[in-house]
């Protein structure tokens, strides 16, 4: 018992896409500290297994793998290997994504492929994979999907292929969630805003900043957050134990929004 009440997930086994660093591993670090072993699936396998060692505390237990969520199979890939190391899958985190910046009218049909086929076709067929499995064990399960509030409303300009893609995953969340309800399988979502991660330390891909204009962005955004300060990944994460836990059996099709207010305004 690790005196997590209806939140813990001791005995449950997860995936974590993109759980090498920011969101996901503040997410896959939540887990296992709430007993859960987890599956870290991240196309960048050195930061996967340096995760991994990070998680070494317990009490679950945390593997990796390297996968590329938008390639075809990727999907049955990591719930094939949940299931391998761990016995079972019974939640699945979509989390991997991209945010380039890059305005409309200078976006290729290929970026815009790229940014559909992570963000948005990653998160449907890892969530379908999982939800197979899940089927066949006959006992429910859950599925996260990482969402934005740009997929709410607009955060800033060159960012319509992203917005779109979050837009899809928001409604897709609604849909696969209607039809997995009778199962016993919960499908929800959490639109983060304004976390502080490794990603959004960095330029943004295509922006063309330096990374002193991006820590100025970072820094003009987070004086207009409610809240009075940037979100950490943490922020999430207990969000995402909620919605992997039992305390959320009754909960499907949600969009729970975490960004300190920023919608508000
Ligand atoms: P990040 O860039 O810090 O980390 C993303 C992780 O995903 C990395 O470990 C990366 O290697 C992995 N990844 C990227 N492409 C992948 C692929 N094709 N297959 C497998 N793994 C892949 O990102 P951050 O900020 O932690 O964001 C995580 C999620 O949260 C994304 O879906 C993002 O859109 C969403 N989000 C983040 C917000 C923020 O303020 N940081 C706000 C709203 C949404």
């Amino acid at each position: 018992m690790t005196g997590w009440g209806p939140f813990d997930l001791t005995g449950k086994n997860a995936v974590v896409t993109g759980g090498a660093m920011g969101i996901g591993f503040g997410i896959a670090k939540r887990f296992v500290e709430s007993g859960a072993n987890v599956l870290i699936a991240d196309i960048n396998e050195e930061a996967a297994n340096a995760a991994v060692w990070k998680l070494g505390d317990g009490p679950g237990k945390a593997a990796a793998m390297q996968v590329d969520v938008s390639k075809e199979g990727s999907g049955r890939g990591v719930v094939a290997r949940c299931v391998e190391v761990f016995g079972s899958i019974d939640v699945m985190v979509n989390n991997a994504g991209i945010y380039p910046q890059v305005p409309m009218l200078q976006t290729t049909r290929e970026l815009f492929d790229k940014v559909y086929a992570i963000n948005l076709k990653g998160v449907a067929f890892c969530a379908r994979a999982a939800a197979a499995r899940m089927l066949e064990q006959g006992k429910g399960g859950k599925i996260i999907n990482i969402a934005s509030i740009d997929g709410l409303r607009p955060s800033m300009v060159g960012l319509a292929a992203y917005d779109s893609s979050k837009g899809g995953v928001v409604m897709f969340t609604k849909n696969f969630a209607l039809e997995m309800a009778p199962h016993n399988i919960q499908v929800n979502a959490i639109a983060p805003g304004g976390i502080s991660t490794e990603g959004t330390a960095k330029p943004l891909e295509g922006s063309g900043m330096t990374e002193e204009q991006m820590k100025q962005i970072m820094t003009e955004f987070a004086k207009k957050i409610p809240a009075g300060r940037l979100g950490v990944p943490d922020d999430v994460a207990k969000v995402a134990v909620f919605l992997a836990s039992s305390a959320s059996d009754y909960v499907t099709g949600e969009i729970v929004v975490v960004d300190g207010g920023i919608l508000l305004t």
